[in-house]
């Protein structure tokens, strides 16, 4: 079926889904046939994450990308994701389920402006942060994730100049660890910069015996409360490996279905971002209770009707320009190869 205008208005197909079909048998068996790959963030729905052939943090999904023999792969996550997996993977079909789902970090770094700033620094190393457009890679020396970010820095001499972009609130966390001072990128994620302290603490009140895990986006007076601060697999691996039996968790809601898969007799608290509304003060409210979760509304946007009718007709698919595919992935490939060589 050739795409229609109105789905290209929408960014996504609304074709409605066959009535009566079981989608997720349905979304394996289009897999199956056209020997395309599910990859999900650790942040998208439950059910998503259940019929994906892989599920994990930014650095894995990367690095599972760049090693498929798949014909396709399904990005089921955000716009910068399906665009490093067509940049390591030019000849494969990558498609996105929601050509909407974009990244508020991502977006606080425009490309234009960020190259000024590069311009503007000479004589500095530009380390960009995962979360960033193709366009942005492409002015940086080496691309990092919240899971190797501290060992990236580190690699480069201590005298050594160095960029940071976008996230403010990680790289504030890394100069904090590494002794280093590098320049910031004023960026921030709309779901961590959520997060309360005072709601934090509370909470940490209230279950004295919790661990408290931070993902590094947040800002520095919550990393400042975290037992451990990482990436979503870090705080994953954390809660899968320590003896706590309870968890307070700063940061998007979606990690805690695998949480509570890996650790089933364990208790997973999700932390509230600041906005949201106390129970006691809906109290005798007509209004309805509003959600205790901080979710990324980007990630939400994926669902399983749009994961089958994305397979079934094949688009939204992404592309990059070719000229800038060519400059994003040398610092891609470097990120992948200090990996590797970390064991990461
Ligand atoms: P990680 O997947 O590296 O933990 O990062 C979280 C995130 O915000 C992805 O967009
Ligand atoms: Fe971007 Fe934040 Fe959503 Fe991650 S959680 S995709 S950083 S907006």
């Amino acid at each position: 079926m050739p795409v229609k205008d109105t789905w290209k208005a929408l960014g996504y197909i609304d074709e409605p889904v066959p009535e009566g079909i079981d989608l997720k048998a349905e979304i394996r068996r289009l897999c199956k046939k056209k020997n395309a790959v599910v990859l999900a963030h650790y942040y998208t729905i439950a059910d998503l994450q259940d019929i994906a052939d892989f599920v994990g943090d930014s650095l894995a999904l990367a690095q599972k990308a760049a090693a498929t023999d798949a014909d396709i792969i399904v990005m089921c996550g955000v716009h910068f994701m399906a665009e490093t997996d067509k940049i390591l993977c030019p000849a494969k079909k990558v498609l996105i389920p929601d050509l909407n789902a974009s990244c508020s970090l991502a977006e606080s770094c425009p490309a234009d402006a960020f190259a000024e700033f590069v311009a503007a620094h000479p004589g500095h190393k530009v380390i960009s942060y995962v979360n960033t457009s193709a366009a942005v890679k492409a002015h940086t020396d080496v691309v990092v994730t919240s899971g190797n970010a501290r060992e990236i820095v580190e690699s480069f001499p201590k005298d050594q100049p160095l960029i940071f972009g976008p996230d403010k609130n990680l790289g504030n966390y890394i100069n904090s660890l590494t002794g280093r001072e590098m320049l910031l990128w004023d960026g921030a994620c709309h779901v961590h910069e959520r997060f309360s302290v005072e709601k934090l603490v509370a909470l940490k009140r209230e279950h004295p015996g919790a661990q408290v895990l931070v993902h590094p986006e947040c800002r520095g007076a919550v990393v400042k409360l975290a037992d451990v601060v990482g990436s979503t697999a870090r705080l994953l691996r954390h809660a899968q490996e320590s003896d706590c039996r309870e968890f307070l968790v700063v940061t998007e809601s979606g990690i805690l279905h695998q949480m509570q898969r890996a650790c089933p007799d364990k208790t997973f608290i999700p932390v509230p971002p600041e906005d949201a509304v106390d129970e006691a003060a809906t109290e005798g409210s007509s209004a309805p209770a509003a959600c205790a979760c901080n979710e990324c509304r980007y990630m939400r946007l994926c669902t399983l009707e749009k994961v089958y009718n994305t397979l079934r007709y094949e688009w939204p698919e992404v592309d990059v320009d070719p000229a800038v595919a060519a400059r994003a992935l040398r610092p891609i490939e470097r990120m992948l190869d200090i990996s590797r060589q970390l064991g990461l």
